[in-house]
């Protein structure tokens, strides 16, 4: 079921050049191919794997999809993720929204940067914090003590100098070595050329991009005051639009809310500070701003890492349809807990609320 067709968006297929009238026939033509194990439930969590799920969905049917994947950043609900595994999940989830956005319709993806991602290749770092070199050893005095006892090791010159055998390591190779142990070095990994590149080859087109600007992260922070990094502290959300009519509505906002955030490239709110119950929450107010600004009334709003279920909440606020997708039992029963709570205040809300 379609909670909006498309008719009434009045798209004409030959009104787009030959080669996409190919492209798109079987998206726009009736009576698609069946889904093998039925459609997917509207208004509904449903619990598994969104690249199993995805396909199950009404061919063109999605305003909307918006969601936060996981990130490759060592959460527990990613711990079973290589780095491989993960760009093979996000790029086949992307691939999946081609056929079930509706023609004009959005994706919107909000994701971060790998701030501490570890590559092996890199060269190690050779600086220093020289405000931590407390320890007075040279490389000299190092070099002088092997050579008057070529029996020692590292241990027997660190006892003979009063340093560490980490100390003596680093005066000889100039690099950081914790407990003994040669770690890969960390740098930052961007995501937003992968994110871009797979959604073109689905057939989806960067339409715009924005930064939230969250809580700093101080306390997470485990480079601030070994270097030069900075903290981490945005996000992205990256919108991709699947070729169509896309019906533009300067009313979906009040003039001083399209001021605010509507126009703007730099959204900032605060994170969830209670994440007691689920690791990554984004908070309501970010699919809030997506649905009301891509979305009307009755639209179908899609979130396949719906985690706590906040796009859903986002989507019963504002009058919208949803379907959630999620993986891990314990959140699908916490997002239909919040769902079914938020279900009973918007029963019992005037229903002029939904814009
Ligand atoms: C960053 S969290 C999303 C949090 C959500 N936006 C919220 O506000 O609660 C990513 C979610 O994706 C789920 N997940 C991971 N792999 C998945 C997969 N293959 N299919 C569906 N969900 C998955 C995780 O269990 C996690 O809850």
């Amino acid at each position: 079921m379609n909670p909006r067709p498309n008719s009434d968006l009045n798209f004409k297929l030959e009104r787009l050049p030959k080669p996409l009238q190919e492209r798109f026939r079987l998206l726009y033509e009736p009576n698609q191919s069946k889904a093998p194990e039925g459609r997917l439930e509207i208004d509904a969590i449903h619990q598994g794997d969104a690249t199993e799920l995805l396909p199950r969905i009404e061919p063109n049917s999605v305003a909307l999809s918006v969601w936060s994947p996981p990130y490759f950043v060592g959460k527990d609900y990613e711990a079973h993720l290589s780095f491989d595994d993960w760009r093979a999940l996000l790029e086949k989830v992307i691939a999946l929204h081609y056929p079930i956005l509706e023609p004009g319709g959005f994706l919107v993806i909000n994701i971060a940067d790998i701030l501490v991602f570890r590559d092996s290749e890199m060269p190690r770092i050779q600086a220093e914090a020289v405000n931590r070199k407390k320890n007075p050893v040279t490389l000299e005095d190092v070099t002088r003590a092997m050579q008057e006892h070529p029996e020692y090791n590292r241990y027997q010159l660190a006892k003979l100098l009063g340093c560490s055998e980490q100390t003596i390591d680093r005066r000889l190779h100039g690099n950081n070595i914790r407990g003994g142990k040669h770690e890969a070095q960390t740098r930052v990994k961007i995501v937003g050329g992968l994110i871009e590149e797979w959604a073109l080859a689905a057939g989806l087109y960067p339409y715009d991009r924005r930064i939230w600007v969250k809580d700093a992260a101080w306390e997470n922070s485990r480079w601030a005051s070994l270097s030069y990094r900075a903290v981490d502290e945005f996000e992205y959300l990256y919108f991709f639009w699947k070729p169509g009519i896309t019906k533009y509505d300067r009313n979906r906002l009040t003039p001083v809310e399209w001021r605010d955030w509507g126009s703007r490239g730099v959204w900032e709110f605060p994170s969830v500070r209670a994440n007691n119950d689920h690791e990554a929450k984004f908070p309501l107010e970010l699919p809030s701003r997506v649905i009301r600004l891509l979305t009307d009334a009755n639209d179908l709003v899609l979130d396949c890492f719906m985690g706590s279920g906040t796009t859903a909440v986002a989507a019963l606020q504002l009058g919208r349809h949803y379907i959630g997708i999620e993986l891990a039992g314990e959140y699908v029963e916490l997002a239909r807990h919040r769902i079914k709570k938020e279900a009973l205040i918007h029963a019992a809300r005037p229903p002029e609320s939904s814009s």
